[in-house]
Order: C-alpha cells, then structure tokens, then sequence
C-alpha cells in the first residue's frame, strides 16, 4: 500500500467518523469465538442427505414432530425427533424432461438451474401443505395432502408465486389462507410483493414510480399488531430486502456500481387495494432504510425476529456483510431492532421524488387524512372508511407517490452487536433462553458461508460468542437454519444435507469453570458435570452469564471426580489473586511435568494449547510471570512459549496457566535444561543436536553419521509435519485469494505438536524439535484495503465510513505479543506491516522460498523479534 494512499484512507476514516459518531470502535464490537470445534470434533450431530441437492427450504411443524424439506426436485418429511432414524418420506417431484429442454433452450443452466427447486413450504390449512417449485424455469404449486404426502394430480400455475430462478431472493408466507410472497418472478419483471390465494389478490405500484427497485428479497414476517390492540390496528407483514438506492446521492460511486441499501417495507393484512386508484395495489405499501453499521456497503443477508410474548416486544436481528465493493475483505455485522423504530420510522416524514432535480428529498407538505399507507384502524372506521376501497383518491394518489419513509431505522442503542472480520453470515435463528438468573438471554445461532454455526449469547449491548462450530467438512453456505424447542436442537439445511444439532452441548465442558466461562445459557455446573438446564434439576447449578466467572467455589471446580490423568487442565483453575497458590492446588497426578533438554543456543518451544481462544497464555519460571511481551528471548504465543537462541540461565520450570476473565487455570508445566554448548563440529552446519551426547571425546566420524542421521530424521519429519500441518489446518478462515502482501504465521496445531513429541520419543532422545512447528504461509495481511478506496473518486466529501480497518479487527487477544495473534483459534495472523519494505528477507515476495530459508535457519531469523518491530 503505498503512503498516498494509506493517508487517503485515514483522513477518509476521521471524515466518515465524524459523520457515524460510534460509541465502540470496531475491536469492542468484534468477538472472537470462545471455543473452535472442528468438524472431526464433531459430536451428537446427526446428517440426512439423499441423491437430491440443495435442502434449502424447511419448515419444522415442532407439535406434530415432522420436520419438512424442500430440496431439489424432491420434498421429504422428516423425524424431528431423529432426522436419520430411516422413517421419512419422500415425495419425488422434479421436473419433467419436456420442461428441463426448454430450460435448456432457454439458455440456462443444466447442472443447477434446470431443475424444480422447491422454494416454498408452508402449511395451508390442518390437512395440507402448499408446495412451490421452480420446476425448470416454470413454476409450478402444489397443496399436499400432509398425511397421504404425495403429489396431488392437479397443480397450479406458479409464476405469480414463486421465482423462475432458484438463485433469486425469495420470501414467502401464507397468512389466514392468503399467500403473501416477494421476489422479482421472472426473468424480466420487476421485484413485486404479492398476494394470491385470496379473493383480493394485490401487487406493488410500477407507475410512475416503481416501488421496489431491484430488490433482493430476504425474509418476510407476520406481526399480528391487531392483537390487543387499542386503536383497532390491522395485522402487518414486514419485507426485509436490498434494493438499488433510489433516495441518496450516489456521487461518489462510479457508473459501474450502484449504491444499495437495506430496507424495510411493510403491508397490512386487510388491505385490499384502492376502488379507482391502486386498484388491485397495495394501499399500504411503505418503506424506510434499515441501517446497521457501514451504510451503503452492507447487504442484508438474514433477519430473525422474536416476540417475547406480544407483538410490542417483537425484536428483529439481522447480518449484514460487506458489499461487493469491498472485493478483498470479508466481514459481517449483526444488528437488532426494535419493532418500534420501524414503526416510528413508518410515522415519520415522508420522501418525494423530485422531478425536476431528479432525487429525492424530505416531503414538507401537507399530508392527508387518514395518513396514507397507515392501516385501516378504528379512527379511520369512525370517519367511514370501512376499508382500503373507501380511502379518499387525495390518500391514495399520496400513497403511490410517497413510498419512502425519510426518517432511517437504527439499530438498537445505535450500533451493531457485533462487527466480524473475516466472516460471511449467510443465515440467523434465535432463540430466547431463561437463565438461572431469572434473566432471558437471547441465543443467535449464525451460519456462515463456509459451514460453520456461531452460537453467540446477546449480554447487554453485545454478542459473546460461545463457540463456533463447524458443520459441514466441504465449505457450503448455511441457507436454513430452524430451532425447535421441543427437540432442543438446532435444524441447519444446506446444499448437501439436513443437519440436527443440539442446541447445547454441555459436556464439553470439563470443568466448572469451563463451563462458567462458556457463558452457555442452556448449560450450568451441577458439581459434577456441566449440563444442559433443561434436563438437569435446577438446584444447586452454578452459571453466570453476565460476567461469566462468578460460581465456582475455589477447589470446588475439583469435583469429586478427579480429572483423567495427563489432561492438564480445567480442574486447576483458581480465581486470581487467591492466596498466591498456583502451585499448591495443582491436583496431583492431574498434570506431567515434561522434561525439556536443549543445548545451548537452540531454540525450544514449550506447547500449551489454550482450549479457549479467549484465554491469555500467562507463563511463570520459577515462580514469576514471564512477561507477556517477550523478553530475554522468551516469547509467549497461543500454542506455546518459544525460547529463541537458548542460555543455561534459562533452565527452570516452567508453568503455563490460561487466564481467562481473571481466572487462572494451569495447562502444562515443563522442567527445562539447557546445556552448556558443545564444541563445534568439523563444520558448522554439524553442530550435534543430541543434547544427551556428552560433550568432548566423541570420534568425530561417529558424531558426523549421528548427525546426518538426525538431520535427515528432522528434514523428513519436518516435511511431514508440514504437510499434516497443510491438511489438518483447522478453524481458518479463507480470505479470498492470497495476497502477496501478507504474511501469515500459522502455527502447529495441537496435532502436529503431539505428533512431533511423539517422533522425539521415538528416537529415545530429548530432542526439541520445534521447527516443523511455525510456519509461513502466503495469507491474506489485513493491511488496510486499498481497492475500495481506488473505486472511489478521490474528491468525494460525504463519503461513509469505509469497513473497518482490519488492523483494529485484534480479536482482543490483549497478551499476545502485538504482531501476532490467534485467528479463529489456530493460526498467528501478522496485524500490521511497516510501508516500506524491510531488508529481511520475511518481507520478500516468495513465500515458499521463505519458509524453506526460515525453516532451514529459523534460529538466526530471530523470527518474532523482527516481527515485533513492525507493529505499531
Ligand atoms: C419419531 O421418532 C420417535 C422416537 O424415535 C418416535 O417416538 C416418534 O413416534 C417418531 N415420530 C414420527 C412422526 O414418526
Ligand atoms: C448439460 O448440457 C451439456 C451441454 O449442453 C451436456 O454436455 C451435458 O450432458 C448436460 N448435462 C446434463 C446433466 O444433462
Ligand atoms: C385445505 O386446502 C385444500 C386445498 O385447497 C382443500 O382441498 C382442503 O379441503 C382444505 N382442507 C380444509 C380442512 O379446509
Ligand atoms: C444447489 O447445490 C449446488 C451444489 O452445491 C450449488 O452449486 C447450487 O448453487 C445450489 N443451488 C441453489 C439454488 O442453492
Ligand atoms: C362502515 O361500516 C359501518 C358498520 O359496519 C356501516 O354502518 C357504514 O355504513 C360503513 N361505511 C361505509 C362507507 O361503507
Ligand atoms: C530456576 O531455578 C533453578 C533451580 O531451582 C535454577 O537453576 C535456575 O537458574 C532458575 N532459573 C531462573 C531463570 O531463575
């Protein structure tokens, strides 16, 4: 990135910050998972899958027990209760040969798009199901019989009810018989909300203005507002879409991008249309702009609504992830909103398009009575108007000309939840759990566009991420996501199966303070075992969802049950600042103290696996902390404590505790020797690494084979944990394609460490070999982006915030040494590069060359110390 351009974006930066004051920068609105659980650490997660594709479409009838799938060219009624027990049905549906031609001929596409997806699913009625599917290209719907589930032999023309594309934006709901369904239908037409089955069938106004504006619909949501209601309201159904910026100046876009927005867009219930004016339209139809965290650079992807027991306390959440503008970055934000902003948005000013000036702008004049798009309510019944039919033309002839509210819908206190690098939600389910606080605490279950779920608990104004789950091994979107209460698990539906998983699982939670620190709703300690709520007896639980560290008696953690021998860990958690006892209530037999022997000058790294990639590795030898930072040649990482370019006046023990929200819970603890150096070989390279040799009166000849053995042993093992590195990279995220740019250190996971030790003890020799255990690989550095900003004319002033530096994306990870820091809790990410380039060859282009050169002579590179200049 060149200087130019990095001072560009900051003084764009202050500019936009100006103009979208926040209360918390992007670091306090990011979380990092606590927990990464990787596909093969999988459990209790059951799988259906078929022939068929893309399970797209469920809907969970919880009383009845069936869960529905709509896939491709095929709907089956599942088990709730045990997705996989063999007992579903089938109802074969796809698309008949003569249909898939003309598709063909049509131009599309075989292998995706020739087929009858099937889009819609709801129930009509009690005894049947309305089916819709794409079937080619030519809709077709069907109402099922939910007992016989087959196809009936009549069907419907679909083309007014579901799109022709399985790609297309697509909502739908069927309300007291009437289907209300959104999309844009047909290849050529316009976006439109629509209502069939019903005796007043109703579309959105083209003329003069179009409505809607190539909108790309996302989710609808019956709000039954007619409900207690003392006016008489009528009952909504909310539209939740991005749709092509009609009202804003665009001046700082090119002609090649169109600048969109959010919205929010509603009808009522009872609305049937205008008498003259808007006949068959809707005389309801408004808009307002949703915004959540960069606006005009986000695009919705999924909203999830809750009520809480009455339509008032209805909230909605929504992710948003960056535009296609930001072409490098991935990222997502979360956001709620109250149903009453979005009312107090849809009572507000009106927008009016300007002619003559060719924009929009605030509406200032008068506006008639009864307030046009408002529902018809019991005020405006008094006046005699019984029925949208009934409203006066003045109304009407407002209502086709004023879709657009002026005032925007704001998130909830005024910011996202959440702001995530590197993460493309593409689905979100809620849930609302009663704590043993006597609070309820909202779950979001969040899928990405890769197969993993985040389950984040929303504490005050922002999300915890509990864990992050990885439930598909071949990376595919979440495109469904449903809960059901009474199974207690979580539906996930994507291209290549249905998946059931639990909504918690608590036992993977060893200890009481794991468990504490988890800060799961649905889990609590019940001094043996931490357990799902639901099923356990409430008394004598211990959680603590608000500070997540409160509960745990100091040893009572222990439990009766002592820990499995040679798992370090979780059973030997104190709270900080206890009496100084971090040796003392290490449970005997719970830990091995390791034996590490190196000679002087090597370097040794010292594994500890943080289990919570919230924890803070904190090392003490002989008793004192070892300073986070790194000094003296000590280094403390995620994965472990390195010791460059070792002196004998590092021996000692040492002791690795992860501390997490001030609890301090021992990992590993290591008895380090270092020996003084021996004489050199006959060349420099050959300086013996076997530490157990004495020094002095070996024949040179014996020590040379011992060593090119030795060596040889290292280079192959090295290899190979390479490669076993390369294919058991687990928890990372892949941003798009490498960058030359960037450096990524990724460290060895767990499996490598366990494998290295393992191969050590083979050769009968305490050998450090940390080698194999960094590595360089070419990743994308998250300098600040540069190609948004190119795409933008230099001289723009009203320019939005662009996406969040990525550098201010830390994770929070605050012990880490400043460069390097967990990502997703696997791999060392380098934060910051210095502009110009450095003499060391770290930052040359030819990764692959540096991580031969690095591994070949890691211990002059002095690594991380060079890294650690760099930061800022
Ligand atoms: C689902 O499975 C459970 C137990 O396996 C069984 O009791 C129940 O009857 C099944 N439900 C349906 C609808 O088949
Ligand atoms: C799809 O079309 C291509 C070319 O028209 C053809 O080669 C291929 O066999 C077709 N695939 C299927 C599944 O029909
Ligand atoms: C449900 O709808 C179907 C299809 O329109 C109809 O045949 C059936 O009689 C309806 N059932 C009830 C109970 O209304
Ligand atoms: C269906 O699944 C295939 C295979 O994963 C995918 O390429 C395609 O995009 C999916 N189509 C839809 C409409 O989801
Ligand atoms: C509206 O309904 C009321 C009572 O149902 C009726 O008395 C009145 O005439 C109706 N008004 C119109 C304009 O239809
Ligand atoms: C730690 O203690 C051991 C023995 O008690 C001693 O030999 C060593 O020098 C000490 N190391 C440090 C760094 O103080």
């Amino acid at each position: 990135m060149s200087r130019g351009m990095a001072h560009l974006l900051t003084a764009l930066f202050v500019v936009a910050a100006v103009g979208y004051p926040s209360r918390r920068s992007a670091t306090d609105l990011d979380a990092t998972p606590r927990t990464t659980v990787t596909f093969d650490e999988l459990s209790g997660v059951r799988r259906f899958g078929a022939r068929t594709l893309n399970y797209s479409t469920l809907l969970l009838e919880d009383d009845r027990g069936i869960l529905y799938v709509g896939a491709r060219g095929a709907i089956f009624a599942l088990n709730s209760s045990d997705v996989t027990d063999g007992s579903h049905r089938t109802i074969h549906w796809e698309a008949s040969p003569e249909k898939q031609m003309d598709c063909l001929q049509k131009g599309k596409n075989n292998k995706t798009e020739c087929f009858n997806h099937v889009r819609f699913l709801q129930r009509l009625n009690s005894t049947h199901l309305y089916a819709c599917g794409t079937y080619a290209f030519h809709p077709l719907c069907a109402a099922i019989d939910a007992d016989m589930f087959t196809l009936p032999s009549h069907f419907e023309e679909g083309k007014e009810k579901c799109p022709y594309d399985p790609a297309r934006g697509y909502t739908g709901l069927i309300v007291d018989g009437g289907l209300y369904t959104a999309t844009r239908y047909e290849f050529r037409s316009l976006p439109d909300i629509r209502r069939n089955l019903h005796q007043r069938p109703l579309k959105t106004e083209e003329s003069p203005l179009h409505w809607l504006n190539d909108a790309e619909f996302v989710a609808s949501v019956l709000v039954r507002e007619s409900k207690d209601s003392p006016v008489g309201d009528d009952d909504k159904i909310y539209y939740f879409f991005t749709e092509r910026a009609g009202e804003e100046t665009t001046s700082f876009f090119d002609k090649s991008q169109v600048a969109r927005v959010a919205r929010v867009a509603r009808v009522c219930k009872s609305d049937v249309g205008g008498k003259k004016i808007l006949q068959r339209k809707w005389t309801s139809f408004m808009k307002a702009r949703l915004v959540c965290y960069i606006p005009y650079y986000e695009v919705l992807r999924s909203i999830c609504s809750l009520d809480g027991g009455g339509w008032a306390s209805t909230v909605f959440y929504a992710a948003f992830t960056l535009s296609a503008q930001w072409r490098t970055m991935e990222a997502s934000a979360v956001c709620r909103y109250s149903i009453s902003a979005v009312q107090r948005a849809f009572e507000g000013p009106y927008m009016e398009y300007q002619d003559s000036a060719r924009k929009w702008s605030r509406y200032d004049g008068v506006v008639p009575e009864p307030r046009p798009g408002s529902c018809i309510t019991d005020r405006s019944r008094r006046k005699g108007y019984n029925s949208s039919q009934d409203l006066p033309n003045s109304v009407l002839d407002f209502v086709k000309l004023h879709p657009l509210m002026f005032e925007e819908v704001k998130p909830t206190g005024g910011e996202p939840l959440l702001v995530k690098k590197s993460v493309a939600y593409s689905r979100l389910a809620v849930d609302r759990v009663r704590a043993l606080d006597g609070h309820s605490y909202d779950v979001l279950f969040m899928g990405t566009g890769d197969g993993w779920i985040h389950k984040a608990v929303v504490v005050g104004s922002g999300l915890h991420i509990v864990e992050e789950v990885q439930v598909f091994r071949d990376p595919q979107p979440v495109e469904s996501l449903v809960i059901s209460h009474a199974q207690r698990s979580l539906y996930v539906g994507a291209a290549s199966g249905i998946l059931q998983v639990p909504l918690a699982s608590c036992a993977r939670y060893a200890s009481c303070y794991d468990c504490i620190l988890a800060r799961d709703p649905y889990c609590a300690w019940d001094s043996r075992a931490c357990r799902a709520i639901a099923t356990a007896d409430s008394t004598g639980l211990v959680q603590d969802i608000q500070g997540g560290n409160e509960g745990c008696r100091s040893g009572s953690g222990r439990g009766e049950s002592s820990p499995p021998l040679g798992t370090p860990g979780g059973d030997a958690s104190i709270p900080l600042g206890g009496q100084d006892g971090c040796e003392a209530r290490v449970p005997a037999g719970s830990l091995l103290w390791k034996n590490r022997t190196v000679l002087q000058g090597d370097d040794v790294l010292l594994p500890c696996d943080q289990r919570s990639n919230l924890a803070r590795a904190v090392w003490l030898l002989n008793g004192s902390e070892v300073p986070g930072a790194g000094q003296d040649r000590l280094r403390v990482g995620v994965d472990g404590l390195l010791v460059t370019d070792t002196l004998p006046r590092h021996s000692g023990e040492y002791r690795c505790y992860g501390e997490e929200r001030g609890l301090r819970t021992l990992l590993a603890a290591y008895s380090l020797t270092v020996l003084p150096e021996l004489p050199r070989g006959p060349t420099a390279a050959s300086r013996p690494h076997a530490a157990s040799q004495a020094a002095g009166d070996v024949k040179v000849a014996y020590v040379s084979a011992i060593v090119a053995l030795v060596v040889l042993c290292a280079v192959l093992s090295t290899v190979l944990l390479y490669v076993s590195c390369l294919e058991k990279r687990k928890g990372k995220y892949v941003l798009g394609e490498p960058r030359p740019a960037g450096v990524e250190l990724q460290t060895v996971s767990a499996n490598c460490l366990r494998k290295s030790r393992r191969e050590e003890e083979e050769e009968e020799e305490e050998l450090a070999y940390p080698d194999g255990c960094l590595q360089i690989i070419p990743g994308e550095a998250p300098t600040a982006a540069t190609s948004p900003v190119k795409e933008l004319p230099a001289a723009a002033p009203p320019l939005p915030p662009p996406p969040p530096l990525p550098a201010e994306l830390t994770n929070g990870v605050g012990a880490l040494p400043n460069v390097l820091r967990k990502m997703n809790g696997n791999s060392y990410m380098l934060l910051q590069q210095q502009e110009e380039p450095l003499a060391s060859p770290l930052y040359s282009a030819s990764f692959t060359e540096e991580l031969s050169k690095i591994l070949e002579k890691r211990k002059h590179t002095q690594l991380v110390e060079k890294l650690d200049e760099s930061s800022v």
